[in-house]
């Protein structure tokens, strides 16, 4: 029987990355012209299309995987990338939002190897060009001229609820000792898992799915989500910054209580009271400090349960897709996506 590990025909992800790129990459960047000229320069600036003086520069974008994810759908249920492409291009613009105003939360001053774009142009334009982001993402939906336009409006309305209700716990949880796994899996399934549902789900009907194909695609793509953020987490404590171009540490300085994190806590080890401790600390880590806090991590178990979970919740996903009973070739290459999104070396 086929499978969607049946990779016959398949292309290598990184060659559907590029595919992705090409055809989503042009379309963020006409919507992104549209936009009034201070939030427009300084989303240009974080998509990498300009330095910081307005000139034009080259790379620095992010991978595209959530346009990649939306026009693969799209293909797995019968219909074209083109076809998907409003999907994809509304799905980038909320990832970039949200990327946005998540660097003047977690505080950050690197993402995609450059300065971020509050560190560069302050606190406010970052949120303004955030906000105008977010805004354009509705209005490419609402002008595709598809006839469930309304409905995909409101599916990435909730979707955007859900990212800021996971986004909000993400910020309580660093000022509280107690978050238990339960409750730190829901948050990253909102804050991570609902975009990259949204991705495979309006992927889907705008490429002409069923209601159970679309379900089923949605829910790939969530458990997908949350098998990336993890390994995100991961890369946060572990990551070269040379490689992700991402600070290392800024987690742990933030006291997020991460999956691995709470993981980690909730082992009931010496090791694991030892991190408590230094997390619950009330003043700033130092340089040593989190580099013990990374180590407790690992010795209370929190990385081998990671790449535990990370695994089980990637074959979860794959099964929800099979269920999809989508084209075997694409379904083959969001496997493959979905497998090199989660490793932990990219
Ligand atoms: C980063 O997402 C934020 C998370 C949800 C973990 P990506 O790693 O997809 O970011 P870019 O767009 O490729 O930079
Ligand atoms: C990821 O946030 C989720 C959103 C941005 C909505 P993180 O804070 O975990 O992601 P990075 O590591 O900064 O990219
Ligand atoms: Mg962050
Ligand atoms: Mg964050």
């Amino acid at each position: 029987m086929a499978t969607v590990e049946d990779t016959t025909g398949a292309r290598p992800a990184a060659e559907v990355l590029a595919r992705a790129r090409d055809i989503a990459g042009p379309a963020v960047r006409a919507a992104v012209e549209t936009l009034p000229p201070a939030p427009r320069a300084i989303a240009e600036y974080h998509f990498g299309w300009r330095d910081q003086d307005g000139n034009p520069a080259g790379g620095g974008g992010g991978k595209l995987f959530r346009p990649a994810l939306a026009l693969l759908a799209a293909d797995a249920v019968g219909g074209t990338w083109e076809a998907a492409v409003p999907a994809a291009v509304a799905v980038e613009l909320v990832h970039n939002f949200s990327l946005l105003h998540d660097d003047v939360m977690d505080g950050d001053t690197t993402r995609r190897h450059r300065p971020t774009a509050w560190s560069v142009f302050g606190v406010g334009g970052a949120i303004l060009a955030g906000d105008s982001l977010l805004a354009l993402a509705f209005d490419v939906l609402a002008a595709s001229g598809h006839p469930a336009a309304d409905d995909t409006v409101r599916g990435l309305t909730a979707t955007v609820q859900r990212l800021i209700d996971g986004q909000s716990r993400d910020m309580a949880f660093e000022r509280r000792g107690d978050v238990v796994l339960t409750e730190c899996r829901a948050m990253a399934e909102a804050k991570t898992g609902a975009l990259l549902g949204s991705a495979c789900e309006l992927g889907a009907v705008f490429g002409g799915g069923g209601a159970e194909q679309r379900a089923d695609l949605r829910r790939f793509g969530e458990l997908l989500g949350l098998a990336f953020q993890i390994a995100d987490d991961l890369l946060g404590i572990w990551g070269d910054p040379a490689v992700t171009g991402k600070p290392v540490h800024s987690d742990l300085r933030n006291r997020k209580k991460s999956l691995p994190v709470v993981a980690a806590l909730s082992g009931g080890t010496p090791h694991a009271a030892e991190l408590a401790e230094l997390l619950a600390a009330d003043r700033p880590l130092d340089g040593a400090e989190l580099v013990r806090a990374a180590e407790l991590v690992d010795l209370a178990g929190g990385r081998a349960w990671s790449e535990r979970e990370t695994a089980a919740l990637l074959e979860t996903a794959l099964a929800r897709l099979r269920s999809a009973a989508p084209d075997r070739r694409a379904a083959a290459e969001l496997a493959l996506l979905a497998r090199l999104a989660t490793r932990r070396d990219h």
